[in-house]
């Protein structure tokens, strides 16, 4: 008999529940209907469905020339691409975070990029990264990839609030059965679920991490921030986080995962970063040397033009502020329609999770056909183990008054 055409380590591997294979069926579906509802995708859009573009970064990308096009960019990124980015994600916090850590910024493929190497480098086979028991599906498939298991805990205590005792439970467990520890946090704007942690919920969140480390334990804190940008109290708002992340133990790792597809709308063209921080210049060299190898061996050089712009946004003052002004009424389109979502579930006696900003309302419910059900009211919306998302994201005023009622019925 042939052996099989599959390795061993991926025989098994099978894309399920993918986002986007749903939102290629509500696609489909919208050739034959005009009603369908669509709110599958984390994608900013306007209200004409099409998607909410800056114009610098439009502006940028049409007018350089072939050697910011076609050549290679540079490996290690431009300075202006790195150096921004640290000024952007930190804000006022920048000293403080330059003052007290050791850095270093990779350019990645997507925050995704920075997601992939960050679990790959930072766990063996079989070991467990902790995370919540809602979260962003792609970080199952990452981890599969790496040979990696999930541990998860329940996100929300009684009162729909973060969880800190049982994330504290989970993540002393985890770290005494395996002498080391891994945690994932989406925050703020988590998705699925809209939460934000909070400066009191950040403040334990260190507190666990350092007892942790005191007992000699490995701590890696990957913190995907993919929505930051899209905070409902805005830029400085979205940044107190950072206070509690410089008081984190000497030995602990920092990574950072920035998405420019959701703070740049540029969505298709595939750029992010990966920040470190650590304490130890020596934890900062190991990132940097695993982390630039994986850069190499995976997907190598980022996109040269998305990231010449991104940079130039950062830096150049009439760009930056034409974006911040933009993001400004991102901000704004996300607020009134959750708002607008808010009121119309109030009527209708329907229970969304606390909202935070970002792109997704979540409704949590134990109905396992809910996703057929409303698919055959024509609304595409994802579900996951005990919750359904709304990407508010792409979804239109016009559109509330049916998807809530239809939830309702449905939930
Ligand atoms: C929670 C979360 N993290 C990270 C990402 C990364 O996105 P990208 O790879 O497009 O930057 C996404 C995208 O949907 C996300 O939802």
């Amino acid at each position: 008999m042939r052996k099989s055409i599959i390795a061993n380590h991926a025989k098994d591997k099978v894309l399920k529940n993918n986002i986007f294979k749903i939102a290629d069926r509500a696609n489909k579906m919208k050739k034959e209907h005009d009603d369908i509802i669509d709110a599958t995708l984390g994608m900013l859009t306007h209200e004409n469905g099409k998607v909410f573009k800056y114009s610098a970064i439009d502006y940028l990308l049409k007018n350089f020339t072939d050697k910011h096009y076609y050549p290679y960019a540079p490996f290690a990124g431009t300075r202006q691409f790195r150096e921004g980015v640290m000024n952007w994600v930190f804000g006022k916090h920048l000293n403080n975070i330059k003052e007290t850590f050791h850095t270093k910024v990779i350019p990645t493929a997507g925050g995704t990029g920075a997601i992939s190497n960050t679990v790959y480098n930072f766990n063996n086979y079989n070991e467990k990264i902790l995370i919540p028991n809602y979260f962003w599906p792609a970080y199952e498939n990452i981890a599969d990839e790496s040979n990696v298991k999930l541990e998860k805990y329940d996100m929300y205590d009684e009162n729909h609030d973060f969880n800190i005792k049982g994330f504290k439970e989970s993540a002393i467990k985890l770290a005494k059965e395996q002498d080391k520890l891994f945690v994932v946090i989406n925050d703020p704007c988590n998705n699925p679920t809209g939460l934000e942690l909070g400066e009191e919920n950040w403040e334990k969140v260190v507190m666990v991490l350092n007892e942790i480390s005191n007992n000699k334990v490995p701590v890696v804190l990957l913190l995907d921030i993919a929505y930051i940008d899209y905070e409902k109290d805005g830029y400085d708002s979205s940044r107190e986080l950072f206070k509690h992340i410089i008081n984190l133990h000497e030995e602990i790792l920092t990574v950072i995962s920035f998405s420019a597809s959701k703070s740049f709308s540029i969505y298709g063209l595939r750029l992010g970063a990966q920040i470190g921080l650590s304490k130890k210049k020596k934890i900062i060299n190991e990132f940097t040397r695993v982390n630039e190898h994986s850069l190499r061996a995976r997907f190598s050089n980022v996109n040269h033009p998305a990231m010449r712009a991104v940079g130039k946004i950062f830096t150049i003052t009439k760009y930056r502020e034409s974006y911040i002004k933009e993001l400004e009424l991102a901000r704004e389109l996300l607020k009134k329609r959750a708002d607008e979502f808010t009121r119309i579930a109030q009527e209708e006696n329907l229970d969304i999770l606390p909202y935070g900003g970002g792109f997704f309302i979540a409704i949590e419910t134990n109905k396992e056909n809910i996703f057929e059900k409303l698919i055959e009211e024509h609304i595409f919306v994802i579900a996951f183990p005990g919750l359904i998302r709304i990407a508010i994201s792409s979804l239109q005023f016009s559109q509330m008054e049916k998807l809530v009622r239809a939830l309702k019925k449905h939930v």
